[in-house]
């Protein structure tokens, strides 16, 4: 799905620079200070037992205690059956600071091309609430 999102900001506006990071993997500092510098965000998880993924909960964990200004956001996630996981993300974007422009977008268990052509659309479309 961060892929798909990120061609279709990529095609509605080329010199947008994005930097995709795979919370599980990459240094949750780096993650940070990346945040800092960026004028929008977006986060996305699977849906988990009712909830989102632990390497994405830290990451929030840490933007509420900074308390983020002027920056916008919007959340992302694939679930099988309940699906809490992009509306869990909104709310915790919000209590970040972050102004969430977007109710986000959700995809059923793996995305199809169908689903994955919505996600450009979502990109491209989020680079327009971002101006
Ligand atoms: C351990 C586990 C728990 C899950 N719990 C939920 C859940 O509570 N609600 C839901 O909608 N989907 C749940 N799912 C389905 C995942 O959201 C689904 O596998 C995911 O969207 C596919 O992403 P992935 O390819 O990264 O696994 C669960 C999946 C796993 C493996």
């Amino acid at each position: 799905m961060a892929e798909a999102i990120a061609r279709g900001i990529e095609s509605a506006d080329p010199d947008v620079k994005i930097k995709l990071y795979n919370a599980a993997h990459a240094d949750k500092n780096d993650i940070i200070s990346e945040v800092f510098k960026s004028k929008a965000i977006l986060v996305g998880s699977p849906t988990i037992n009712g909830g989102i993924l632990h390497s994405i909960a830290g990451l929030l964990e840490m933007m509420r205690g900074l308390k983020f200004r002027n920056k916008k956001a919007a959340a992302f996630g694939s679930y099988g059956w309940s699906g809490e996981s992009v509306r869990q993300i909104h709310d915790a974007l919000v209590k970040g600071g972050f102004s969430v422009v977007t109710e986000g977008i959700r995809t059923n268990w793996v995305p199809d091309e169908d689903a994955l052509a919505a996600c450009e659309t979502f990109g491209s479309e989020f680079v327009d609430t971002i101006k």
